[in-house]
């Protein structure tokens, strides 16, 4: 198989304000504001500062004018989608909107990520229901065989499934559209984890939930926004029952208004985030995701061919790679945190690293500010690296 790199989208790299000294090979984890969008946000807090009560008066109708500008990107209709800080947060609010009772199950899949986990874990003991695992081995190789393992987990009880559309450490599919029809049928609510998706995968919610329950996805990791940035798009007869996680002055506007409003703090990030959008359709989004794509296929080759990694399942389109690590590396969190730390300090390099029963997981992240000497040198001395 032939190493050859995509040609660098000229000019991309300036784009961003990211350590030269560092490979950067992790953008699936937090991403990276460019500086168009960076500089945005700070006009925005200019104008604040300049005046906050001018600033605050309209708040609630501009974040809705930047909603709307964010839900078209997303094939999404502004009324049926709420902005968020976060994946975390949405999965709290998700939760907290659904009646569970003792005995319920809610299924979750061994490659759930572990905040979302933890919070049906918690929801769940409040409850009287209980979590439940579908394990997903990781030689799996299709989403045929992912969804068997996600239906067989599927009891009496099940009341929900929380499925991730791309895995944080594995970067596979587990929630695909016929998974979710399925779960459906069966009468399970289904709320799917999109952290990944906005910005790295072309996105059509079909005007509401994309063919879930709840969906939620972080622009902050792939569409160019600021931090603290993520959308909860909701089917229409849950719009009624959707609990905010604190009750505000704009708590009788109902959806979407209600969730989105906490008070006085800083909205920027929100309304900047449309310049996110801006900028990834002006370098052109399918032109940014096949660039990202022959880059990620690129780097797994590399860690494949040179290092030796068992490269794991992945799915099209994605800017992302993971890596099985030797049995023995990365089983543990303090394990995981070591590793991560040596591949900093010796290779300059950024990666994310997951546990995993049997020997940890090794990912990587394809962006247009990336460049093919950066997994080289990755592939070139994780091998070393690995046996020291
Ligand atoms: C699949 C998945 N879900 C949820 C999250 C949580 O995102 P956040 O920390 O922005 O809430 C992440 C973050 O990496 C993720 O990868």
């Amino acid at each position: 198989m032939t190493e050859v790199p995509p040609v660098p989208m000229p000019g991309t790299r300036d784009l961003f304000s990211l350590d030269p000294a560092v490979a950067h090979l992790n953008h699936g984890s937090y991403g990276a504001v460019p500086l168009p969008v960076q500089r945005a946000q700070a006009r925005l807090r200019v104008e604040q500062e300049q005046d906050p009560d001018g600033f605050f008066a309209d708040l609630p109708e501009r974040i809705g004018r930047a909603r709307a500008r964010i839900a078209a990107a997303l094939g999404g209709h502004p009324d049926r989608l709420a902005l968020l800080t976060n994946v975390t947060e949405g999965i709290a609010v998700v939760l907290e909107s659904l009646p569970l009772a003792e005995g319920d199950e809610i299924l979750v899949t061994d490659h759930g990520y572990g905040a979302v986990v933890r919070a049906a874990e918690r929801r769940a003991a409040e409850t009287g229901a209980k979590v439940c695992t579908a394990t997903i081995p990781l030689d799996t190789p299709d989403t045929d065989g992912v969804a068997e393992r996600v239906l067989a987990a599927v009891g009496e009880r099940t009341r929900v499934a929380v499925l991730d559309l791309v895995t944080s450490p594995t970067a596979r599919q587990i929630a695909t559209p016929g998974l979710l029809a399925a779960l459906a049928e069966r009468g399970v609510v289904t709320v799917v984890d999109a952290a990944h998706a906005p910005g790295h995968l072309p996105v059509d919610l079909g005007g509401a939930a994309g063919g879930a329950d709840f969906w939620m996805g972080n622009l902050h990791k792939w569409a160019f926004t600021p931090r603290a940035t993520a959308v909860l798009a909701v089917r229409d007869r849950w719009r009624p029952r959707v609990r905010p996680l604190m009750l505000s002055w704009e708590h009788d506007r109902g959806f979407p208004g209600h969730v989105e409003w906490r008070g006085t703090c800083d909205y920027t990030p929100w309304l900047a985030a449309p310049a996110g959008f801006d900028l990834l359709e002006r370098l052109g989004a399918d032109r940014v995701r096949a660039h990202n794509e022959a880059l990620a296929a690129y780097g797994g080759r590399l860690l494949a061919g040179r290092a030796g990694l068992g490269e794991l399942p992945s799915m099209p389109g994605l800017a992302m790679r993971a890596f099985r690590l030797p049995a023995g590396r990365a089983e543990t969190g303090p394990d995981v945190e070591e590793l991560r730390a040596e591949i900093r300090r010796r290779l300059d390099t950024r990666v994310a690293v997951t546990r995993w029963p049997g020997g940890g997981v090794l990912r990587i992240s394809a962006q247009v500010y990336n460049r093919a000497e950066e997994y080289l040198r990755l592939a070139e001395g994780i091998g070393e690296l690995l046996r020291t």
